[in-house]
């Protein structure tokens, strides 16, 4: 019996990608007709892997996929799947980690470099037939200045070196990296304060979890170093909108710029629509190539469970080992 792949939603243009994959084992795939929970069991129920990308899969969707080995998710959170229901079921489920670290690492340079350098308000100036230095005064040089980094996982560690290359000093706050880690990056472990207090440019790369939800409050910026700027590739309700905009109007922060927003897309948000920040529509992820790997990745972790070989990031590995 050649094995069977349920996929049960897809933003890709095509799973040619992830057939190929697949193909090694000789296992087809299909798509689910829709996305729905009716539409995903009935191709769901006989199937040996599941990929998944946004749809919800519920314990009761896991109780009636009764040859399911592997529930693969094409993506880094895997909060959409009932890993408690899945664990219990003997399946195991996958993640993609480090599929965009590259895009992810350079956006956020990207952004820093564009709010420095004033790009995105040279460019407009010179598209409406202004040609002059005096709208973007004062620029300040980028060498010498101190880089903070809130989190030092997998993207952080990419920045770093970036950073580096441009001259600048880079300080890490992160509680679980270890100090090693750190320091073979040449980057400086400091508490979360000391990072505030010195760094011109904070650049956010934890995970949300209760403790990072808007961890940047009022308290927090006003704890920045005057003028400093803030760049968040993570996720929006790590920052607390309305403080954020309070410490721009104060004139306290020089400038912040943003690829996540506590709702996405923005509604009344107090930060749409004004010049001291630049936003980006959550992108850092994606390049064409990403999405490729991602694809790749998530279905070479099918291969290896149905191979019997461990997967690479399993969410609970203890399931493939009492198997
Ligand atoms: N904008 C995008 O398209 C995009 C794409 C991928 C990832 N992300 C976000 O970027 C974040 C960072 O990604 P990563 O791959 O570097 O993650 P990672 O899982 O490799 O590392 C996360 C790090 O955060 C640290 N951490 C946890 N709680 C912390 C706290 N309270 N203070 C400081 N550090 C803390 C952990 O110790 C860990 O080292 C992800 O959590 C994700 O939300 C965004």
């Amino acid at each position: 019996m050649r094995p069977f792949v349920a996929v049960t939603d897809s933003v890709f243009p095509s799973l040619d990608p992830a057939r190929a994959v697949l193909a090694t084992i000789g296992a087809d795939l299909e798509l689910a007709a829709q996305a729905t929970p009716d539409a995903i069991l009935r191709i769901a129920e006989g199937a040996d892997a599941l990929l998944v990308t946004y749809a919800k899969i519920t314990a009761e969707m896991i109780g009636a996929m009764k040859k399911c080995r592997v529930i693969s998710r094409f993506g880094i959170g895997v909060d959409n799947v009932d890993i408690d229901a899945a664990t219990s079921a003997g399946i195991v489920v996958t993640k993609v980690p480090d599929y965009c670290i590259d895009e992810v690492s350079d956006h956020a340079m990207a952004l820093l470099l564009a709010l420095v350098r004033k790009i995105p308000a040279s460019n407009a100036q010179v598209h409406e037939g202004r040609w002059e230095m005096k709208a973007v005064v004062p620029i300040h040089r980028l060498r010498g200045t101190v880089l903070g980094l809130v989190g030092f996982g997998r993207i952080p560690q990419l920045v770093a070196p970036k950073a580096q290359a441009f001259g600048m000093r880079v300080v890490a706050h992160d509680p679980f990296a270890p100090a090693d880690v750190l320091a073979g990056h040449g980057v400086e472990a400091v508490a979360f304060d000391e990072l505030l207090r010195q760094s011109d440019y904070v650049s956010i790369h934890t995970p949300l979890v209760p403790e990072t939800r808007n961890l940047f409050s009022r308290d927090v910026f006003r704890k920045m170093k005057p003028g400093a700027y803030l760049v968040n590739t993570a996720r929006g309700p790590i920052v607390d909108e309305a403080a954020l905009a309070e410490a721009l109007d104060q004139g306290h922060l020089g400038g912040a710029a943003l690829d996540v927003m506590p709702q996405e897309p923005p509604v009344n948000s107090p930060l749409v629509g004004r010049p001291d920040i630049l936003i980006t529509p959550h992108t850092s992820f994606y390049s064409e190539e990403s999405l490729l790997e991602l694809q790749r990745k998530a279905a070479e972790e099918v291969v290896a469970v149905l191979s019997g070989r461990a997967p690479r990031n399993a969410v609970n590995p203890d399931v493939q080992r009492s198997l």
